[in-house]
């Protein structure tokens, strides 16, 4: 990142930390700034730009008034994940309704990760869609939204443990457990919290979190049982299929999209 690069994200910093203001879109040639009118302070722009540590030429101006929830809902699509044998379809309550798909998951678009559009909540979902669930035991690992487990609810699994370490994302998920009228155990959580026996564990996180934590899924899940990955890209599949190795996993196959990875590993039987 070049100079301008660096005081565009302390401007940005600057405005929407200490300041008000809302969003931010860059320019070619600076930044555009968005605050609510009645927020505006100009004599608090002025002091704010004075203190910064490079020059800022500014300009304020007033937008016409829109619509900006119907203009954010235009732009959120819903997402079709296809996997062997079917479809998904991830909407958020403003989206139509689809009959023609195998399964329909209402998801409220907040803050936390678990809308579809991402290549690893796809390729998961679609392991959902496929494996047999029905009667299972499932926890899901990282839930965000809660996506992958109101799917595997959806599919008749007979318990599904959602856990999730940011508040938000917790929230998210209760609210899109009712939304889409299952019942899932949510809880605010990381792996030291785990006690149970899980038939299928999921666990779209990152790398080193997997890493870490493999040992603690492995240990409530039954010989036979299956654990689901993802959140890496292929390059890191060998590190992470190594790791599962050790704790006893037996690498069964994977997905790939965009150079993500998502891996389905079994606890062997002995
Ligand atoms: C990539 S998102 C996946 C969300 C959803 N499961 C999906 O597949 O779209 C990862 C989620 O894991 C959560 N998370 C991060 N570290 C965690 C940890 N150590 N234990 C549990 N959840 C964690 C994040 O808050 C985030 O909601």
């Amino acid at each position: 990142m070049d100079d301008t690069g660096v005081f565009r994200d302390l401007l940005v910093d600057t405005l929407g930390n200490e300041g008000p203001y809302e969003s931010f879109v860059e320019t070619p040639d600076g930044l555009k700034a968005y605050v609510r009118t009645q927020q505006y302070d100009p004599d608090w722009l002025a002091a704010a730009v004075q203190a910064f540590p490079v020059p800022v030429r500014y300009k304020a101006a007033e937008m016409e008034d829109r619509n900006w929830n119907e203009e954010w809902e235009r732009q959120h699509q819903a997402v079709l994940v296809g996997y062997d044998g079917g479809s998904v379809w991830v909407r958020a309550p403003f989206h139509p309704h689809r009959s023609d798909v195998d399964y329909e998951l209402i998801i409220e678009p907040k803050m936390s990760f678990g809308t579809a559009h991402h290549p690893t909540t796809a390729m998961m979902l679609a392991y959902v869609a496929e494996l047999p669930v029905a009667g299972r035991r499932v926890l899901d690992m990282g839930c965000g939204t809660a996506v992958l487990g109101i799917l595997a609810k959806l599919r008749g699994a007979a318990y599904v443990e959602g856990v999730d370490v940011d508040e938000w994302a917790y929230r998210n998920a209760l609210e899109n457990a009712a939304a889409n009228g299952v019942e899932l155990a949510l809880r605010l959580g990381d792996a030291t919290s785990l006690t149970g026996s899980f038939d299928l564990v999921i666990a779209n996180i990152n790398r080193n979190i997997l890493q870490a934590d493999m040992a603690r899924y492995v240990s409530v899940m039954p010989p036979g049982a299956t654990l689901l990955l993802s959140g890496f890209y292929e390059a890191d599949e060998g590190a992470l299929i190594a790791r599962a190795n050790e704790l006893g996993l037996t690498f069964k196959d994977k997905k790939c999209r965009e150079g993500w990875s998502a891996l389905r590993l079994e606890k062997t039987d002995h």
